[in-house]
């Protein structure tokens, strides 16, 4: 199997080396439009195949799309990331050209190919992606749902002071500070609610967290996280290639789940070798389904940037 993954900053080839180091896939390539970047990333991190006795190969190339052809996967992280202060959102003017030009380019090649966006704001661009490329909805994965289901368990885990492995929950609605939605009222210790060992204050302050755990990050780095991005998309496109039908919360065009339409935001999917195979409904209760509907407002207004170009 072969994984593409465009764009070989921090995001990128974290996201190849954790593909790498679990033997996900048995390819993995590097693009990048920086002159020899790709190339040293990839040669690095294959010096520790040896080391680490990994099978995986990697390799890397300056915007040569030939090179990815036939992959299966390819993960989009292209684009400039947030710097302090900078939310998702600013970032629309930049990016949005390069997502449209690389979704293209890529299918060139790989015409068959499941593509998992990671650039922000990344609900806008997932929509972007299958707009311009008008694939299947089921071919494009956007990730946020799953970085932010996983900071959202490691602050209940800090919280509860448990396991963070113990710790069941996801985040839906939109990859934004202001539009996530971490869905407290079913996050579990091992099936117990949290709400049994959180008093409702400390629950809150776990969803703020989790609200604006990039932005926290992003400060304390001086630009936006990697490992815990990198680990997410390595753990959705494992999920893609080994056909585990694992459910993840991801960003997918919806057509009347959750009640939204003509929109691709954060809902729990079922993630396997047809890229979204299907939504899974969970039963949200009022308040819940307001947060997303105000939720897909904000990323419904941050869409309509794309009007130049879609
Ligand atoms: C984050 O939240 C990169 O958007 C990504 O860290």
């Amino acid at each position: 199997m072969k994984v593409t993954i465009v764009g070989a900053g921090n995001v990128g080839a974290s996201c190849a080396e954790y593909i790498a180091q679990k033997q996900i896939a048995s390819k993995v390539v590097l693009l990048d439009i920086k002159e020899g970047f790709a190339e040293g990333k990839a040669l690095d991190l294959f010096q520790t195949a040896t080391t680490l006795g990994f099978n995986t190969s990697i390799t890397g190339v300056t915007n040569d799309y030939a090179a990815t052809s036939g992959s299966d996967v390819v993960v989009i992280t292209s684009g400039v990331p947030r710097k302090p202060g900078m939310t998702r959102e600013e970032l629309i003017g930049i990016n949005a050209g390069i997502v449209q030009k690389v979704s293209e380019s890529i299918l060139e090649f790989s015409p068959n190919a499941i593509i998992v966006v990671v650039s922000n704001p990344m609900d806008t661009m997932t929509y972007l992606a299958l707009k311009a490329t008008g694939l299947p909805k089921n071919r494009i994965i956007g990730m946020g749902g799953a970085l932010d289901s996983s900071r959202f368990k490691t602050y209940l885990s800090l919280a509860l002071d448990k396991p963070a492995n113990d710790i069941q929950g996801m985040v839906i609605g939109g990859h934004g500070d202001t539009t996530m939605i971490p869905l407290t009222r079913l996050a579990s210790y091992n099936g117990a609610p949290v709400a049994q060992y959180l008093d409702a204050k400390t629950l809150e302050k776990v969803a703020a967290d989790t609200m604006v755990g990039g932005a926290t990050l992003t400060k304390l780095l001086g630009t936006s996280a990697w490992y815990a991005p990198g680990a997410s998309v390595a753990y959705l496109v494992d999920s893609i290639l080994s056909d585990y039908k694992r459910m993840i919360p991801c960003s997918v065009y919806l057509e009347g789940e959750y009640g939204l339409n003509d929109i691709c935001i954060g809902v729990p999917c079922i993630i396997g070798a047809n890229g979204i195979e299907s939504i899974v409904d969970v039963q949200l209760n009022e308040s819940e389904q307001a947060l997303m509907q105000a939720s897909a407002e904000k990323v419904r207004a941050m869409n309509t940037a794309l009007s130049d170009i879609l």
